[in-house]
Order: structure tokens, then C-alpha cells, then sequence
């Protein structure tokens, strides 16, 4: 990355010649038609059905009918200027009951989505596993259950000998943490179950279909793969204003213990090869150690090209010692998780944009090697539609804040490749429902009609220079 490619040009901050401009979702949330074309009953359908557990009480049935709208979709996202479209498919299209025969007309779809983005001059990014397994897998153990590690393989090589031809950079694995912790261990998400020890366990076999998933991918020619992990910095109240401040004994390893429990146990084993030393007893005090094989962390350990990463929000923490402030969270008893130390989106999340270059630096420091990808970033606020404009300024500035971090990071050494926004369209957003919208382009879940935010405007001015403005 010279510095000539990131130089101001003009007026503009310009990011590296090449750089990947996205916007990305994810099956359940979009696509809708949950019954068309033999797709299968995911833990998605199923929990979201569940009294109490989202937010509105909808389900993703229809969503933003993207499987058949998703030409119009394309047209919108050749109007922004993206150059990658990052979405999911879905598990249930491809091998309705997770193992069992081929649906080739599942197939046909991505076929058909994959076919018109290349048309359009859009990269495809399709991600594997976006949350949605198969029933049948979760009512045989799901992610607790090592088998549906190697059921994703098979699924993954499916996929591939249908798309390879076209595909070029592959996701595995979505957010291992929120599946793992929220759908196993708190079980806020599907398929709401309260077992940290089955977390722990979902946890490594969700690595592990990560790994097995390369190996085969790796061996149908895929020339790009990536994992897309959520992190977050973890820092005391007093750094979010202040990453110099001094920290007491207590808070350091408050920090410590939290990061290694949220972003290094995902990122050592992938990028190591290794699980965290500090991880190793919580995982073995919860759930035992028998469920990580010998070999397996060879396996889970393959080389990929790009990490994902999705940035929101830091995780904020202050050491509590004698007080179990927190006691759901094993290893994390004694820390507090502070909020309210900056204003926050629609989500109630603090909004810390150098959070993001923290981070890319951190990963750029301790795991040298692999280029990243912003595979998510952005924000949910309360839009108001006023006749054919969303006059969304609060989003705007979210993603230009976090852009200036992201080239601030460039700047800096980070091996930065792109930004995928976070998201396209607004959509089913898991237990929050239809009422948190994320995207740049405003659904309207009643009519479908679909209005590009100023947000959207502004991007596609964005990607038009190739960088921002002052
Ligand atoms: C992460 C997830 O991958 C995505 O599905 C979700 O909608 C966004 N974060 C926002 O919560």
C-alpha cells in the first residue's frame, strides 16, 4: 500500500487503488419465500415462531421478498456502483434437511443471483453459514453435535461445484460468537437454547466447519476464502475518550480475560492455530475439553486469504472484584459491562468510530499475514420517509466517522481491502424484528417498495471517488 494510493487526491481521501466497495445481508433477513422452491425448515422458521421471542412477533417469511425481487435488488446496487455484494445461502435451499438429497432448484437461485450481479460488474461474496441450519441438523444436536461440522463440509462442496466457476472469494462461517453465545448459551437467537456448556461446544465445531470448509473450498479452486468474525475492542469507560489512560492491575486483566473470551478465542484458533491459554480452563470448567479433538485445531488453522471483520461498538468493561456483577457469563463474574459512555444508535450501542482502527491496527500487529475486510459496519436509526427521501443524516455520519477510521488504519499499515456496508436493505434484524433498519435503502415491508436513503446517495458518492470528501 504506498502512500501515494491513500494520499489526498484533490479533495478526496482516497482509499487504495482496487479497494472493495460493498454492501452485504444475509438469507433469513432478506430473502423471504421461505416455502418456495423445496427450501427446507431452518432454526430460523422455527424459533421466530416461538412466543415472546422477537421483538414484533414477525417472522422472516417474507422479509424483503429479496429471492424475488432480487433482480430489482441487483439494479439498486449497480445504481450505488458497488463492486461486491456479499449475501448468504441458505443451507435449507441447497440440502432442505441439512444432510439429505441435492435441492437443485435452491441451486438454481444463487445461480440466478450469482449470474446477475457478474452481469452487473458486482463481485458475489456468498457467504456459507448466516445462522440459518437446517431443523433436522439442530434436532440432532446441532452446533453441539460434531457431525454438523462435517454436514457443512458436504453442503460447502455442494455449493461450490455449482458456483466455483464464478465465485471467486467465499465466506465461510458468519459471527461464530453471536451464533454460539446467543443462540446456545443465553439463547436470545436461534435455536434459544441456555447451555454454556453447549455454547463452548457450538463454539469449536462452528471453527471446526469453518476448517473443513476451507479444506474443501481450497480443493474446488476457491482463490479467496474468509471467516467473518465480529470483534470488538475491549476497553475500559476511560479509554473510549482516552487509549492512553493508565489502567489499574484489575482492569488490564479485566480487558484481558474479556477479549480473550470474545475475539481471541475465534482468532487464535484460525489464525494460530491455538486456543488462548486463558480460554482453555473456562471452556474446560463449563463444557470439559473432550469435544476438541486432536487435529482439530490443525484443521480449524488452514490458511485464508481475508478475515472478515464486523464492527459495531467496543465492548466496554470495568473490573468488579467481590462482586459478581455479572454471573451469566462464565469466566466473567466479576466484571460489569458498562453502558452509557457515548450516544448510541437505534440499538442502543455506543457509536466509537476509532474503535475500528483500533482494531484494524491490533489485528494488523498480532496477526500479521492475512488482509482484512470491513465485512460489516453500520447502524440502525429510527428513519423517517418523507415522500421518495430518507433523510437519514445520523447513518451518514456513522459511516463516514468509521470510514475516516478505516483509512486512518490504512494510513497507519493496515491491509485493508474493502467495506461492506451493513446493509444493503433494511431487513429482519433476528429478535429485534422489522423495527431496527439497517439498511441504505429503506423497505417498506407492507408495499415492498424500495427508496435509496441519503445514506445510499452519499455512498455511491463515496465509491464513485473511491474515498471521502472533507
Ligand atoms: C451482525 C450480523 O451478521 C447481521 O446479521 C446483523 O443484522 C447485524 N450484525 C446487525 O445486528
Amino acid at each position: 500500500m504506498s502512500a501515494t494510493t491513500t494520499a489526498m487526491r484533490g479533495q478526496t481521501l482516497a482509499f487504495p487503488d482496487g479497494f472493495i466497495w460493498g454492501a452485504a445481508t444475509a438469507a433469513y433477513q432478506v430473502e423471504g419465500a421461505t416455502r418456495a422452491d423445496g427450501r427446507g425448515v431452518s432454526i430460523w422458521d422455527t424459533f421466530s415462531r416461538r412466543p415472546g421471542a422477537i421483538a414484533d412477533a414477525r417472522t422472516g417469511d417474507t422479509a424483503c421478498d429479496h429471492y424475488h425481487r432480487y433482480a430489482e435488488d441487483i439494479g439498486l446496487m449497480d445504481r450505488l456502483g458497488l463492486s461486491a455484494y456479499r449475501f448468504s445461502i441458505a443451507w435449507t435451499r441447497v440440502r432442505p434437511d441439512g444432510s439429505g438429497p441435492v435441492n437443485q432448484a435452491g441451486l438454481d437461485f444463487y445461480e440466478r443471483l450469482v449470474d446477475g450481479l457478474l452481469a452487473a460488474g458486482i463481485e458475489p461474496y456468498p457467504a456459507l453459514y448466516h445462522w440459518d441450519l437446517p431443523q433436522a441438523l439442530e434436532d440432532r444436536g446441532g452446533w453441539t453435535d460434531r457431525d454438523t461440522a462435517y454436514r457443512f463440509a458436504e453442503y460447502a462442496e455442494t455449493v461450490q461445484a455449482r458456483l466455483g466457476d464464478r465465485v471467486r472469494t467465499w465466506m465461510t462461517v458468519n459471527e461464530p460468537w453471536v451464533a454460539s453465545v446467543l443462540g446456545y448459551g443465553i439463547g436470545v437467537h436461534a435455536p434459544g437454547r441456555n447451555s454454556w456448556a453447549d455454547a463452548f461446544r457450538a463454539a469449536h465445531h462452528l471453527l471446526l466447519a469453518h476448517g473443513l470448509g476451507v479444506r474443501v473450498l481450497r480443493a474446488g479452486g476457491a482463490s479467496q476464502i474468509t471467516l467473518n468474525v465480529n470483534l470488538a475492542p475491549v476497553l475500559t469507560p476511560g479509554q473510549v475518550n482516552d487509549p492512553a489512560v493508565a489502567l489499574s492491575p484489575e482492569d488490564a486483566e479485566a480487558v484481558d480475560r474479556v477479549d480473550a473470551l470474545i475475539n481471541r478465542q475465534f482468532l487464535d484458533p484460525v489464525l494460530r492455530g491455538e486456543y488462548p491459554a486463558r480460554v482453555l480452563p473456562i471452556i474446560e470448567r463449563v463444557a470439559g475439553l473432550g469435544h476438541i479433538r486432536d487435529g482439530d485445531l490443525a484443521e480449524i488453522g488452514r490458511p485464508i486469504d481475508l478475515l472478515g471483520v464486523n464492527y459495531y461498538t467496543p465492548c466496554v468493561v470495568r473490573s468488579m472484584p467481590g462482586t459478581p456483577a455479572n454471573p451469566a457469563y462464565p469466566g466473567t463474574e466479576d466484571i460489569e459491562f458498562p453502558g452509557a459512555f457515548a450516544p448510541t444508535t437505534a440499538t442502543g450501542w455506543p457509536i466509537v468510530p476509532t474503535g475500528l482502527s483500533q482494531l484494524l491496527l491490533r489485528l494488523t500487529r498480532d496477526y500479521p499475514g492475512v488482509g482484512l475486510l470491513v465485512a460489516e459496519n453500520g447502524a440502525a436509526f429510527d428513519d423517517v420517509v418523507s415522500g421518495d427521501r430518507v433523510h437519514d443524516a445520523d447513518r451518514t455520519a456513522f459511516l463516514e466517522s468509521h470510514l475516516r477510521a478505516a483509512h486512518a488504519a490504512i494510513e497507519a499499515g493496515a491491509d485493508l481491502r474493502g467495506y461492506l456496508v451493513w446493509s444493503l436493505l433494511d431487513n429482519f434484524e433476528w429478535a429485534e424484528g422489522y423495527n431496527k433498519r439497517f439498511g441504505i435503502v429503506h423497505v417498506d415491508f407492507g408495499t415492498q417498495r424500495r427508496v435509496l436513503k441519503d445514506s445510499g446517495l452519499w455512498y455511491r458518492e463515496v465509491i464513485r471517488r473511491n474515498g471521502l470528501w472533507k
